[in-house]
């Protein structure tokens, strides 16, 4: 009898073993318009059984709801599963629609006993740092999550949106096991900084957003027209306007590539992202969000497609011409301090 589940790989050195592609859970509480929470609750099921064991959260995801809704399935799958949160995005107390950017001991402090609280585990298999704060010495916040390690409340450390240099400071201090950045076709610019320094470390590279919030499928085409007001892509200025317009002709040689391998346009998506693991010589597990059992059927068999010279060589310009950023303010990305 053939496996089915997709094959399994370790974040960095004596991190965590995972399945190679992993589940964002954000979009179940959080973003993306409604979500029918039964499906969201079977996603995870069939996820797992398909070997994805790398499920994606973070406090800020509906200001904790999303690690609430995904405690319940952590619990029934305790030793199945690699939990990973993130803290660092805080409201601020009289403005609860702002998010400010905290990396200071006391706030990761009190930010890592509310997940545990929230999430209802003993300790966080990987926790992220989710957002750089400046202000704050990343050796100093580095040391405060490696005390946590040494409590036994985290086991392992992650960092999101870092810059390479960023990433070498964090590691001399304490291992980390991954760094989570936006990383698909039509963003791209973490490949100069943090892909270098992490292949160097050992480190291994969690492409978040890997199907570009879903462009990239061709499921929406024009964010201001086709989703709901609540949802953040409306905020986010290449799915809007005259940019969406000309990111939507971007997907004809994603497209062209699908045809030849009898693929869907997410799934060579995928594939791309997957495949940057042999294209720069790192672990690579991206993490795909969706909220239906069949997508996730559908992204994870993206992870037996290999992509050729040919398809590579189509698929190489896309990310230079697409318009507009991936978000409203680019300070709060590594791109805006590489
Ligand atoms: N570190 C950070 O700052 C950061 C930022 C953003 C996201 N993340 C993490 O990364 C995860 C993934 O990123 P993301 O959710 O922003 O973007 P994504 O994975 O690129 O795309 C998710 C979108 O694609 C749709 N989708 C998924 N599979 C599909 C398929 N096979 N066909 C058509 N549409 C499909 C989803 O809809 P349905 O849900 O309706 O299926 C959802 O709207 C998040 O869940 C979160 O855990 C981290």
């Amino acid at each position: 009898m053939t496996d089915s589940r997709i094959p399994t790989v370790r974040l960095g050195d004596g991190g965590p073993v995972v399945g190679v592609q992993g589940l964002g859970c954000m979009g179940m509480s959080f973003a993306y318009g409604p979500t029918d929470l039964a499906q969201a609750r079977a996603t995870l099921e069939r996820a797992l059984e398909l070997g994805v064991t790398l499920y994606d959260t973070a406090d800020a995801y509906g200001d904790g709801d999303n690690e609430r809704f995904l405690s319940p399935f952590f619990k029934a799958h305790r030793d199945e599963v690699v939990v990973a949160t993130k803290f660092a995005l805080a409201i601020p107390p009289d403005e609860p629609e702002r998010r400010i950017i905290r990396n200071d001991p006391p706030y990761i402090r009190r930010a890592v006993e509310a997940s545990l609280r929230r999430l209802d585990v003993e300790v966080i298999d990987l926790y992220y740092m989710h957002r750089r704060d400046v202000d704050v010495p990343i050796e100093e916040t580095v040391g405060t999550m490696a005390d946590l390690v040494r409590e036994g409340k985290v086991k392992h450390l992650g960092l999101s949106e870092v810059t390479g240099g960023e990433l070498r400071a964090a590691q001399a201090v304490h291992p980390v096991a991954a760094v989570q950045s936006e990383w698909s076709l039509f963003s791209r610019d973490i490949e100069t900084g943090v892909v270098p320094a992490a292949r160097e470390l050992g480190v291994a590279l969690v492409p978040y957003s890997p199907l570009g919030r879903g462009f990239l499928t061709g499921s929406f085409t024009s964010a201001d027209k086709e989703l709901t007001a609540d949802d953040f892509r409306r905020q986010q200025p290449r799915f809007t306007g005259d940019n969406a317009a000309a990111n939507a002709v971007l997907l004809e040689p994603v497209r062209a590539v699908a045809e030849r391998h009898g693929a869907t346009l997410g799934q060579i998506a995928l594939a791309w992202a997957q495949q940057q693991a042999v294209v720069h010589g790192l672990t690579v597990v991206p993490i795909p969000g969706t909220r239906t059992p069949a997508r996730v059927e559908e992204n994870a068999a993206a992870t037996r497609i290999v992509l050729g010279d040919d398809d590579l060589a189509l698929l190489e310009p896309l990310a230079a011409e697409v318009s507009g950023d991936r978000y409203a303010d680019m300070t709060f990305t590594s791109a805006g301090r590489e």
